[in-house]
């Protein structure tokens, strides 16, 4: 059951797409203040906490505060309460178990028993939110499934992605032009290895304008991307949020004149901050028209060929804005640098990272809302952007799929994003942003996973090997062997650190034989993918999550249920040749090596099971089967023709498709596929 209260006057965000009923009271809780709103809960010892989408720390989000604001935060540690997405659901279970779900476009504080072990509580600012809150069903489901189902059943179903997004995407900030596209290219091909896309990173552009192409680097890319696809490969371009300041430069004459940019204060003046161009503008993506506008410039690039986009920088990040750049600058001038004291010296080095994405500049621009994000006609609103933040990087994210539907009606395209809020799952999917080569944040992306898909955020994964530092070639590969799970699989590394390239590592047949497993997994893969996404399910599970009254299932964190069959017990350490793994029930161990496998029947408990380093170990449930299909060098290659099954189960329904079609009709398109 959902029920809904309103406090103050909240903006619709529109991450809601079904009535809720109104209620007066609320079941769990109190409201302490309304006005800035703020609601406590008093946690009984057994309770646990879950949710908060893209966040740092546990899938147990107790003991710890969180802040919902889209940050851009490359250095993402456990002090971090802020990262790229802004995700207010949660689910306390326990006592009482119910889902909360805070729509507020705003900053949102969450102290999960952190000031007081025993006390939760939710703040906004001075801004209104509607509070969902949402109880188990008797549906047959845990309390925990099914309250998640309901929550995804109100916010509307997840992006699902072209087929050929399931392929293995190679990346990196670096590649500067054709040539190094082409060689990266061919000596995957050379060694066999399987590869459906490349990113072009902000190289690509003129001097890093959206929607240009620089011809000295791509003379044609028409031609680049059409004679690459011949050989299964696409090429996914990055799109910034920021529009350089140039006059001439024909995105932003548009911009100008039709006065599309966000505004200052003065409702005159476009507001202006530094990003990788420069002094950039930004398009006010609340409106509809500007989203029109903006999403139907991605023309610019599909008319050359391409299929697939990765929307950066949109939370949004700045640099520097005019102001707070001249503000530092004039400090920097009175700062007297011939004798700093303790303070000074603190003050004086702490001014260059000052302006960036300082919230004085948050507050240095406006926004025009429409009242009902449905209804372009409806009243507009002036707000000023820290008040409605959030919504930013999602409504970009918006534009391209709305511009992308109306330029390729007949046809999914590809499109993630790295800032998002409820609401931008609808339209696209996520990476989880600059993390780094370290063995943490191999970790990290397990657990952040399932409050990912709570959130309707299921095309997903993280910058494999990490994107900052230089990686090694243990952690690439225990990495790469965890995502060969995760629906977007894409290895992406920062200018400045070590290549990684799989090719470039001693032994390149292990990483072969990993990326062989995920193209045997994508029928799989896929299958679950959409029937997670039409059934409005998690595709990654905690284990508590379907064995809610098993302590052991509850509290173990570094293993994932995936769709209905594969339990996942990944090694997230160095050194490390194996681990313990529980199995709440028997099941069946699957050994991938040397690109092919062996299973055994392990019995339900606690198990030392030997992982060695170029071997990806994964679990069958009970009673449970899955399809393998032969390795293939792309996504066009794979045949479902010759499955190989793996488990005890005697038949799975896979769903299939043509890979693009965007009516998606499961009765349609499942098969029972027996042994
Ligand atoms: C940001 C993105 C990263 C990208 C870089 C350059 O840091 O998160 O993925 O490579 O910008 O565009």
């Amino acid at each position: 059951m959902i029920t809904k209260i309103k406090f103050g006057e909240p903006v619709n965000t529109g991450a809601v797409v079904l009535e809720v009923s109104v209620s007066q009271k609320i079941d769990f809780g109190n409201v302490v203040s309304t006005w800035p709103f703020r609601w406590d809960f008093q946690l009984s010892e057994e309770d646990k906490v879950f949710g908060l989408g893209e966040s740092m720390r546990g899938i147990n989000k107790r003991g710890f505060k969180y802040t919902s604001w889209c940050s851009d935060e490359p250095h993402q540690d456990e002090s971090k309460p802020s990262l790229y997405g802004a995700h207010n659901f949660i689910i306390v279970f326990g006592k009482q178990t119910f889902g909360m779900f805070f729509e507020t476009p705003s900053r949102i504080d969450f102290d999960i028993g952190f000031t007081k072990a025993d006390l939760f509580s939710v703040e906004t600012q001075d801004i209104g939110v509607n509070l969902y809150t949402i109880t188990a069903e008797k549906d047959g489901q845990t309390p925990l499934l099914s309250i998640v189902q309901q929550f995804r059943t109100i916010i509307g179903q997840s992006y699902i992605p072209p087929f050929w997004a399931f392929g293995f995407q190679q990346s990196r900030w670096g590649y500067k032009n054709q040539q190094d596209i082409s060689e990266v290219v061919q000596n995957y091909k050379k060694m066999n290895f399987p590869i459906d896309s490349v990113c072009m990173d902000i190289d690509y552009m003129e001097e890093y304008e959206d929607f240009t192409v620089d011809k000295e680097k791509f003379p044609d890319l028409s031609q680049f991307a059409a004679e690459l696809k011949k050989d299964g490969i696409r090429l996914i371009p990055i799109i910034d949020a920021g529009v350089k300041v140039k006059e001439g430069y024909s995105v932003y004459d548009e911009g100008i004149k039709n006065e599309y940019f966000c505004k200052k204060e003065d409702g005159k003046t476009p507001y202006a901050a530094g990003v990788w161009p420069g002094r950039s503008h930004f398009a006010d993506f609340f409106r509809p028209e500007v989203r029109k506008w903006f999403g139907l410039k991605y023309k610019v690039l599909t008319d050359c060929g391409i299929e697939g986009f990765w929307n950066d920088m949109n939370e949004p990040a700045m640099f520097y804005s005019d102001e707070s750049l001249s503000q530092a600058h004039e400090k920097m001038k009175n700062t007297d640098v011939t004798n700093l004291d303790i303070i000074s010296f603190f003050q004086f080095s702490a001014l260059g990272e000052s302006t960036k994405n300082s919230m004085e500049d948050y507050k240095r621009f406006y926004h025009s809302v429409p009242a009902d994000p449905k209804n372009p006609e409806s009243d507009r609103k002036i707000y000023r952007h820290d008040k409605v933040h959030n919504m930013f990087g999602g409504l970009m994210t918006q534009a391209a799929a709305e511009g992308l539907d109306e330029i390729a009606p007949e046809k999914r395209m590809l499109l993630y994003s790295r800032a998002s809020t409820i609401g931008a799952h609808r339209y696209g999917g996520i990476w989880t942003g600059d993390v780094n080569s370290w063995w943490a944040h191999l970790e990290q992306h397990i657990k952040v996973l399932p409050g990912l898909n709570m959130c309707g955020f299921l095309y997903t994964g993280s910058d494999i090997g990490g994107f900052g530092y230089d990686t090694s070639r243990d952690l690439l590969l225990r990495w790469t062997e965890f995502s060969v799970f995760t629906p977007l699989m894409r290895n992406h590394s920062s200018a400045g650190t070590r290549l990684q390239e799989y090719y470039r590592y001693e032994n390149p047949e292990d990483f072969k034989s990993v990326l062989d497993l995920r193209y045997a997994l994508i029928p799989y893969l896929y299958s679950e993918y959409v029937k997670c996404a039409v059934k409005n399910q998690m595709m990654f599970k905690p284990l508590g999550f379907e064995y809610p009254s098993d302590k052991m299932a509850m509290e173990t964190e570094d293993q994932l249920f995936l769709g209905n069959e594969i339990m996942l017990a990944p090694v997230y350490k160095q050194n490390a040749t194996g681990r313990y793994v529980y199995l709440p029930e028997n099941m069946t161990k699957v050994i991938w090596q040397n690109s092919t496998f062996k299973q055994e029947r392990m019995k339900k408990g606690i198990h030392y099971v030997q992982m060695p380093l170029n071997s990806v170990v994964f679990f069958v449930r009970d009673k449970k089967m899955i399809p393998l299909c032969k390795p293939a060098s792309s996504t066009n290659e794979i045949k479902y023709d010759d499955f190989e099954f793996v488990g005890d189960g005697k038949e799975y329904l896979l769903y299939r498709d043509d890979g693009f079609t965007k009516d998606i009709q499961l009765e349609k398109g499942c098969v029972v596929v027996k042994k």
